[in-house]
């Protein structure tokens, strides 16, 4: 089911925040509770690169999968292709990783470091299908160009 959630007030709590700490962990611990508590997903977090692997970040929502392989899943494909993937149907998505069977559709999108390699990706599950549309994707990556603003270097 398609909507249009509201992003201007996520928005302006994620500049506030980052605007008043430098540390990256402590930012997107709270960019991950701001999307949580703004939109009710299910689950929102952060996968942080490391290596050849993306290693779980800070995020929201159940228990999930702690390591995913470069090219792997809808994660490790938006890191290999260098860019966000919208999932409608998790089970149309060829090599999904399913962290739990609760997870219906999903938006991926890498955050990216000035010299252009990936840092991490921010991941957003919905329990609903079809859950996510352009609205969705345009303000979300809002919220990356301000972290990468902040902590790309
Ligand atoms: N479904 C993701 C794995 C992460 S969990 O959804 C939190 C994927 O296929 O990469």
């Amino acid at each position: 089911m398609n909507n249009n959630r509201d992003y201007s007030f996520t928005l302006k709590q994620v500049e506030g925040l980052l605007s008043d700490e430098e540390n990256i962990i402590s930012n997107l611990a709270n960019i991950s509770a701001v999307l949580k508590n703004d939109h009710n997903f299910f689950w929102v977090g952060f996968y942080l690169v490391e290596g050849n692997e993306l290693v779980l970040g800070p995020f929201q929502g159940p228990v999930a999968c702690t390591r995913i392989t470069r090219g792997r899943g809808v994660c490790g494909k938006a890191w290999e292709r260098g860019e966000s993937i919208l999932v409608p149907d998790v089970h149309n998505f060829p090599d999904h990783i399913a962290c739990s069977e609760i997870s219906k559709s999903e938006i991926v999108l890498p955050v990216f470091r000035k010299d252009g390699s990936v840092m991490a990706v921010l991941d957003i599950d919905s329990d609903r299908p079809d859950d996510f549309n352009s609205n969705d994707m345009e303000n979300l990556e809002k919220v990356v160009l301000i972290i990468q603003e902040k902590h790309g270097r």
